[in-house]
């Protein structure tokens, strides 16, 4: 690991974050997004409340907290030796075990993995950020009214060129230019006024969800009962979908298995405090998750919605963009302009946050690959992003709002292709390097010490044998519900689905091509003599 090559012994100046309070709210804004309050109050409510928060507590500690260490773990080594991606951090952690010609497998398939994972989840989360953007300024200017039909209004906002275009490319550029001022005067800056925005919106809503009185004709539908039926717990309706659900949401909503947590960890100073400073991540993104959205969104949505809350149907999106802004139609005229413009802005600087940092794994990536400066290199990411995002803006424009491209994309990566990267950093860490190393590794600079069975308990065994089970389990379900079948795709829509497919493996592809180049350009001595 130490026997490094010639070039990176002075590695380009690749930026740091400038203080504590900074990187916390920028790792903040990286795992705190449109997954806290887009995905997990439907999903909770969907797999009955109580019944989905257990699971999901024990799968935020047994899974969430191992690997969100690894990955600040893994993320602050790489940056160290002058890496912001996961495939050359791998390389050298996997080189501790193993000759170097193996690691650079592993190494490769990683560094494509974790190229092809942030890439094609920027690609259409730009888009639902786009749609966020445009339901504020909708809402607050009234044209969300009782009367607009909630579904045409979606329709239309995802197929009428204009408004899907335009809101995603301002997006785009606000992307890039956050971007292009690097780590300290744009992420770090950005970060500081929005997330604290952010959680300004999530109180005001929260506090107004528990002050909504039931309607007069569903008197039992109070905002109380709606937390009653998320917090009482209900052991009865467990089961494994219940648990693959959980574990899905608790790598989305924490930006793992994505490289993004490794990322941004790579920017941090030799001795800044991981042990504090991921966990603090965790329940800053828990606290808005667990704590704002819940209580915001779930009270809301039962006292306007009642049972419909729990439509499976409906998805994150439909819940999100048709029927919370039917439930705001509830209230008296300027209150529902101003309370559906403050769901829609919280939306919108959640998924920004995110959004960037997708976006800056994708300009760390290109800064490696090349001689670009971070200017050239957030704008040549702009117009990558801007290529790969076209099918997810055309096909609803061509097919009248539909959405095949999307979901098949989003369910292939953000749910599944996830757990693999996140099961593959669990075993090089956990396994390829001494247990004693990695906790020296993850303890210096920490004030509060972590103790070794953290590593050899939960790193190396526990929380990857966990994962394996959750993986298999769903390869299974996805063999049954026809996601491997070349000819019966998401909704029998095959043209789209097999799109999607295509645009995944190219991507992956691509990803893992340049990273063996890169691999080999920087190790090439270690890689001729294998030893
Ligand atoms: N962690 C980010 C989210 O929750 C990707 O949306």
């Amino acid at each position: 690991m130490d026997k490094i090559s010639s070039k990176h012994m002075q590695p380009r100046h690749r930026g740091e974050w400038g203080s504590k309070l900074g990187l916390i709210l920028a790792m903040a804004g990286n795992a705190v997004g449109l997954g806290n309050f887009w995905r997990f109050p439907r999903m909770a409510a969907q797999y009955g409340g109580g019944a989905f928060m257990i699971p999901y507590f024990l799968a935020l500690i047994i899974v969430g907290l191992p690997i969100m260490i690894t990955e600040w773990h893994l993320g602050r080594f790489g940056g160290q030796h002058g890496h912001g991606t996961i495939g050359p951090m791998i390389y050298l952690q996997a080189k501790e075990r193993v000759k170097p010609r193996t690691a650079l497998v592993l190494g490769s398939i990683c560094g494509g993995l974790a190229f092809a994972i942030p890439v094609l989840i920027n690609s259409y989360y730009n888009h639902i950020v786009g749609w966020s953007l445009n339901y504020a300024f909708q809402s607050l200017i009234g044209r969300m009214g009782p009367d607009v039909d909630k579904t045409a209004a979606y329709v239309d906002a995802i197929s009428n060129p204009l408004p899907a275009i335009l809101f995603w490319i301002i997006v785009m550029i606000l992307l890039a230019v956050a971007a292009s001022k690097g780590i300290k005067k744009g992420i770090e800056a950005w970060s500081k006024v929005m997330m604290p925005t952010l959680y300004v919106f999530g109180i005001l809503l929260a506090i107004f969800a528990l002050c909504t009185p039931a309607r007069p004709d569903t008197p039992n539908l109070t905002a109380l009962a709606g937390l009653e039926f998320l917090w009482k717990p209900d052991f009865s309706k467990i089961n494994w979908e219940v648990v693959l659900a959980t574990c899905g949401q608790i790598f989305f909503t924490l930006s793992l298995g994505m490289g993004l947590i490794a990322n941004y960890a790579s920017f941090l100073k030799k001795d800044d405090d991981i042990v504090v400073s991921s966990i603090a991540t965790v329940s800053l993104n828990e606290f808005a998750e667990v704590v704002l959205a819940s209580t915001a969104v779930v009270p809301l949505a039962f006292v306007f919605m009642g049972k419909d809350l729990i439509d499976p149907s409906m998805g994150s999106i439909g819940f999100s963009f048709m029927a919370m802004p039917n439930a705001f139609n509830s209230l008296p005229g300027v209150l529902s302009n101003i309370v559906g413009a403050c769901w829609f802005f919280l939306l919108f600087f959640a998924g920004f946050t995110s959004a960037l940092a997708l976006f800056n794994y994708l300009v760390t990536f290109i800064e490696e690959g090349t001689k670009f400066s971070r200017g050239a290199a957030s704008w040549t990411a702009f117009l990558v992003l801007i290529v790969l995002g076209l099918p997810v803006v055309i096909e609803p424009i061509l097919n009248a709002g539909s959405q095949i491209y999307f979901d098949t994309v989003d369910s292939w990566v953000g749910s599944y292709l996830v757990l693999i990267l996140g099961l593959i950093e669990l075993i090089v860490v956990g396994w390829m390097v001494k247990p004693k190393k990695t906790l020296e590794g993850i303890n210096s600079g920490a004030k509060a010490k972590m103790p070794l069975w953290i590593v050899t308990c939960f790193i190396k065994v526990i929380t990857p044998a966990i994962l394996l089970v959750v993986i298999i389990n769903a390869t299974i379900s996805k063999v049954q519900t026809g996601y491997f079948s070349l000819t019966g795709g998401e909704n029998g829509h095959i043209l789209w689905t097999n799109i999607g497919r295509g645009m995944i493996i190219a991507v992956f592809l691509f990803g893992l091509i340049v990273s063996i180049k890169l691999l080999k350009r920087e190790y090439s001595k270690d890689l001729v003599k294998n030893k």
